[in-house]
């Protein structure tokens, strides 16, 4: 839904959350930055990631490894030849495409068409209305869903081929224009490598050609050996990590959900050969459940299966959200086996294997990884957050319902007025809560507006201070969800914000 895309966009901006990259000198596309509540946003859904896989999981150890790492690293993972993206140009408009993207886009058109049958079938058989028995038999919907598959396993079949020459054959068959100009003038499709390159020191040489890390895994699979002797780790374990990605997006849109420079947050879990798709099933099941605890909706989660498989992986499986624009991956979940532990023995020629001393015997682990982008877990909370609501009275308001264990800021606290010692009794509560969460303090406009304010920056509590204060000891506190208002005691805020906040 394009409108509600451009308001999150807008309303990200106006309270704090996302700004464009260097912004004052026109921004850097595909590049943004997070303002003071985006950081603190981001900051806590790391959080609760973290606490989640290593905290809550004692055979699970973190790490913190360099972006920059040894060029010999991309050879042995495949990226240097394998990270490409199909790029075709438009010979009119002179734009430069994804081919795999226009083939996707135009079968997103036709799942559009069938969920618009569906849609229409609905109204017409109300409660009657049996969705499974429709999709299975309707012939339009039937065929707009069969040719999906078709072009998406043939293009597949086509890039794993390296087959370039029937991926442009397959545009050329669907008469896909170009978006911008409806040209149907195409140039040939060409492999494009998404690694940004840079030098090491000053040397010339092509051995100091370095690249920024398109994904975190591999600081971790280069330190398998080194966390499983000083960890005493012992199999099953896993080792999980935080931190920037680097990836050169030809396609730049969908504001942060596709970006040159994004986070991840992955964890690599070690297991004895064999066990794998035991271990695959327990890590789809685990991330469903940490997703699920955030209370998002069950309806804006939906697993897809990959039926087209990387080069390492045996079993893998996206966990795609309801963005703004669709559903789309959020997480994958891929079990890698040997791949790239084994790749990392060839190319360095050291041992990255574990004895197992109920089999006694040495073998290279087998990895499950799951791989969320935490920008696009930024997306989902705060997408899913926005709404607009039409109040009891007629009016509406904009609210921000991020779940309050990762709202920037917890507490809002408000003198009633600016005199009469009420600013002084607010600064006091605020220097009480500051211990234990992020607070702010406001006293500019009338209540109304600063609740108004606090709404829609996502904050879960407001704490207004008037004249009574001074003689019961009581302040009003006002949740944003309910509205609700109650009276209670100064020395109880810690714990009833904390009931509701901690994890
Ligand atoms: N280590 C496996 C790996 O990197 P991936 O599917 O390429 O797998 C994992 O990426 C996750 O990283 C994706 O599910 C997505 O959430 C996030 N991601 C990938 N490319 C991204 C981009 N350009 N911008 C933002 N997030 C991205």
């Amino acid at each position: 839904n394009q409108d509600k895309f451009k308001q999150v966009i807008a309303h990200a901006k106006e309270y704090g959350y996302i700004f464009s990259s260097s912004e004052i000198y026109d921004g850097l596309s595909a590049v943004y930055d997070y303002g003071q509540n985006g950081a603190e946003l981001k900051k806590n859904i790391k959080e609760y990631w973290w606490r989640s896989m290593v905290q809550l999981h004692e055979e699970i150890v973190g790490l913190d490894a360099a972006i920059l790492m040894h060029p010999k690293t991309w050879k042995a993972s495949g990226h240097v030849d394998a990270f490409n993206d199909p790029l075709i140009d438009n010979k009119d408009s002179k734009k430069r495409y994804r081919a795999d993207v226009l083939i996707e886009d135009y079968c997103e058109k036709l799942e559009q068409k069938a969920q618009k049958e569906i849609t229409k079938a609905k109204k017409r058989f109300g409660d009657d209305f049996d969705e499974t028995q429709f999709v299975a038999t309707h012939p339009r919907v039937v065929k707009y869903r069969a040719q999906q598959k078709e072009i998406l396993q043939r293009m597949a079949k086509s890039l794993e081929a390296e087959n370039l020459v029937d991926v442009k054959n397959l545009i050329e068959e669907l008469e896909i224009a170009c978006p911008e100009s409806g040209s149907r003038n195409w140039t040939e499709v060409k492999q494009f490598n998404l690694m940004f390159g840079t030098k090491l020191g000053a040397s010339a040489d092509s051995a100091s050609d370095l690249y920024l890390r398109p994904e975190t895994a591999q600081g971790i699979f280069v330190n398998f050996a080194n966390v499983l002797k000083t960890g005493r780790m012992k199999i099953p374990f896993g080792i999980a990590q935080i931190g920037k990605a680097f990836r050169n997006e030809i396609v730049a849109r969908q504001f942060i959900f596709r970006q040159r420079e994004f986070e991840q947050m992955e964890m690599q879990y070690f297991v004895r050969p064999g066990d794998e798709l035991k271990w695959f099933e327990y890590w789809k099941e685990q991330r469903q459940k940490w997703h699920r605890s955030l209370g998002l909706g069950e309806e804006n989660y939906r697993f897809h299966d990959h039926e087209k498989l990387a080069h390492y992986a045996n079993a893998a499986t996206d966990i795609e959200f309801n963005f703004p624009f669709g559903f789309k991956e959020l997480e994958g979940i891929h079990s890698r086996t040997d791949f790239d532990l084994k790749a990392h023995e060839k190319m360095s020629g050291k041992k990255l294997q574990f004895f197992d001393p109920e089999l006694n015997k040495n073998y290279v682990p087998f990895v499950i990884e799951t791989s969320i982008g935490l920008d696009r877990m930024f997306l989902a909370v705060f997408a899913t957050a926005l709404q607009d609501e039409e109040l009891a009275d007629g009016s509406s308001r904009t609210v921000l319902k991020i779940p309050s264990i990762l709202a920037p800021v917890k507490a809002a606290v408000f003198p009633l007025l600016k005199r009469d010692g009420l600013p002084e009794i607010a600064h006091e509560i605020v220097d009480q809560l500051k211990w234990d969460f992020n607070v702010a303090y406001d006293e500019k406009d009338a209540v109304g507006r600063r609740y108004r304010r606090q709404d829609a920056a996502g904050t879960p509590f407001c704490i207004t201070v008037d004249h009574e204060t001074k003689e019961d000891g009581c302040v009003t506190i006002r949740h944003r969800d309910s509205m609700e208002q109650k009276r209670v005691k100064i020395e109880e805020l810690n714990s009833i914000i904390a009931k509701e906040v901690s994890f």
